[in-house]
């Protein structure tokens, strides 16, 4: 049985994730910050256990970790993130750019440095992080500061703990979902979710220490930084 955690789980690639998680017999812990009003969580046929967490609190982050315990976890999955306002030329909103680098840059290494107890714990040990091909410096269109920003933070995080945690076993996922039909992407989105998450979980299926810290996308094709 793998154990699996899934930020930002009741809606959008989240649910989707538990949604096929759960379906291929996974014990699934599916994260979200309210709960009682996750009805899409709570429909899953399945081992689905749903817990509280808001990725950008701290006191949240080490309430879901006192919660756990010692469980131990195969799969973390940070997937939970945020779009940002567009900058405009002389008026920046300092606060929405800070809370969009908190849930997406600082949230992902929040997550991983409070479970990897568990990871170690865990047989798979595979850390996995949604980034997306906007964090890219090399392909920039110019178009989407601050949320291109704040996925280039998160991929050198990422990077950095592939490199420091290789000696522990961990393996890091650093993956682009596509451009996906969620509230996020919008319904023009080219990618279907299911379709994405079906690519995302060969993916992380097939996730060992000669891949981990690459950057790619859910086609498995290598992004550059
Ligand atoms: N859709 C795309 O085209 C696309 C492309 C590239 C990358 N991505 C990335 O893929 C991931 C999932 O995107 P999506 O399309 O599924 O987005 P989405 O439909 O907007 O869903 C975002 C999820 O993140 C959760 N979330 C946001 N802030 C949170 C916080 N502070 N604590 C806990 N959960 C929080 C939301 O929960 P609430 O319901 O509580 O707000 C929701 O469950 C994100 O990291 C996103 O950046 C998406």
């Amino acid at each position: 049985m793998t154990t699996i955690l899934i930020t930002g789980a009741n809606r959008g690639i989240g649910l989707e994730f538990a949604k096929q998680y759960a379906a291929e017999g996974a014990d699934v812990i599916a994260c979200c910050r309210e709960p009682a009003k996750a009805a899409g969580l709570k429909a899953i046929k399945g081992k689905v256990r749903v817990m509280a967490l808001d990725v950008g609190d701290a006191a949240s982050v080490a309430a879901l970790k006192k919660e756990l315990g010692d469980t131990p976890i195969d799969i973390v999955i940070n997937n939970a993130g945020v779009s940002s306002p567009k900058a405009k030329d002389g008026a920046i909103d300092v606060d929405a750019w800070l809370a969009a680098f908190r849930v997406n840059s600082v949230a992902p290494a929040l997550v991983a440095h409070a479970l990897k107890p568990n990871l170690m714990k865990g047989k798979d040990k595979k850390l996995v992080t949604l980034t997306s091909q906007l964090g890219s410096i090399a392909d920039d269109s110019g178009g989407f500061q601050p949320y291109s920003a704040t996925k280039a933070a998160v991929n050198s995080l990422m990077h950095s703990l592939a490199k420091n945690w290789a000696k522990d076993g961990i393996v890091v996922g650093i993956f682009h979902p596509g451009w996906v039909q969620t509230d996020m992407g919008g319904s023009g989105a080219p990618v279907k979710v299911a379709d994405s998450v079906k690519g995302l979980r060969a993916r992380i299926a097939e996730l060992d220490a000669a891949k981990s810290g690459t950057y790619r996308d859910f086609e498995n094709r290598p992004l550059p930084w």
